[in-house]
């Protein structure tokens, strides 16, 4: 049913999503005066990822995995190396892109259906043309009825809900998704992965998830790829076979747990070479 492999490989679809010898060092602070060599926090990370893929990554903290995300957004700029999406270079934010963060960053002066609209109204649209979309969106996650709620009036894991039907509404064909359930309480983060999982039976996105919870990742994922300590590239890749939808009978299988020994190894590995390359 599963395999694991230490190099990754290209998936047999042509990629929707194509990170080549990508290296991002971020400026010293204080800029080349400042005599620093700034922070080399990915190099020459190859991740090609199929259309409709669901693609998680877990590693360290600070291996790079935010970095990657923001520059396939487009927020950032790699330093070398390319990122392609559908074969043509990232060269800043799109709306084929939608990105959830693990703050729910809701503006709180507007109700839920006016933060769900918001970047689609920026980008355009009329609002008699996509509230009604939103309002499907809402019940689609759950939220029916909770449009003209503010977002304060709302749990963690409602307005992680809104995050998501606001990146949705654009209809991108990529959701990013950087640690989304992250501040979340145990049984609702269960709940949102099941909900992303339906989510992606109907819509199809391609989804490039990042978290530090390797039973999450296993869970979600067709792939799930650890990346070494910073700077960050694929150290190894575990694909997991088991069809979607997903239960929690998924969870408790010998498949998952083998999964998820050989994730936290790869993962484990890193994080106590990085504290013992700081030992004196
Ligand atoms: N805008 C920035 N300017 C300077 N350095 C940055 C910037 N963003 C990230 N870094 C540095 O790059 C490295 C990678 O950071 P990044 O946020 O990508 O890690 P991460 O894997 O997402 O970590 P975490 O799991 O803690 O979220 C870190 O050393 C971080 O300090
Ligand atoms: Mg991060």
């Amino acid at each position: 049913m599963t395999e694991a492999s230490s190099r990754p490989g290209a998936p047999p679809a042509p990629p929707r999503i194509a990170f080549g010898g990508v290296t991002k060092r971020y400026p010293a602070r204080g800029g080349a005066a400042g005599g620093g060599q700034g922070t080399l926090a990915l190099e020459a990370l190859d991740l090609h990822i199929a259309p409709a893929e669901i693609v998680s990554i877990v590693g360290p903290t600070g291996c790079g995995k935010s970095t990657a995300l923001n520059l396939l957004a487009g927020f950032e700029a790699p330093s070398s190396g390319t990122i392609r999406v559908d074969g043509r270079p990232v060269t800043g934010p799109g709306a084929d892109r939608g990105v959830v963060f693990q703050q729910a960053s809701l503006f709180p002066w507007m109700t839920v259906l006016q933060n769900v609209v918001l970047g689609v109204r920026c980008r355009g649209a009329a609002a008699a043309e996509v509230e009604p979309k939103a309002l499907r969106l809402l019940e689609e996650v759950g939220l029916a009825g909770f449009d003209r709620h503010y977002p304060y009036q709302l749990s963690g894991g409602m307005q992680q809900r809104v995050q998501i039907a606001r990146a949705l509404i654009g209809e991108p064909s990529i959701l990013l998704m950087d640690e989304p359930f992250g501040a979340l309480d145990y049984q609702t983060r269960l709940l949102m992965q099941k909900l992303l999982l339906r989510l992606w039976a109907h819509f199809k996105p391609t989804i490039l998830f990042i978290t530090h919870d390797v039973g999450e990742a296993i869970f979600i994922s067709d792939r799930v790829i650890a990346m070494t300590r910073r700077p960050g590239r694929v150290k190894c890749e575990i694909r997991v076979n088991a069809p979607k939808p997903r239960d929690y009978e998924f969870m408790a299988s010998p498949e998952f747990t083998s999964l998820e020994a050989q994730l936290v190894k790869a993962v484990q590995s890193e994080v106590e070479g990085e504290g013992a390359a700081a030992l004196p």
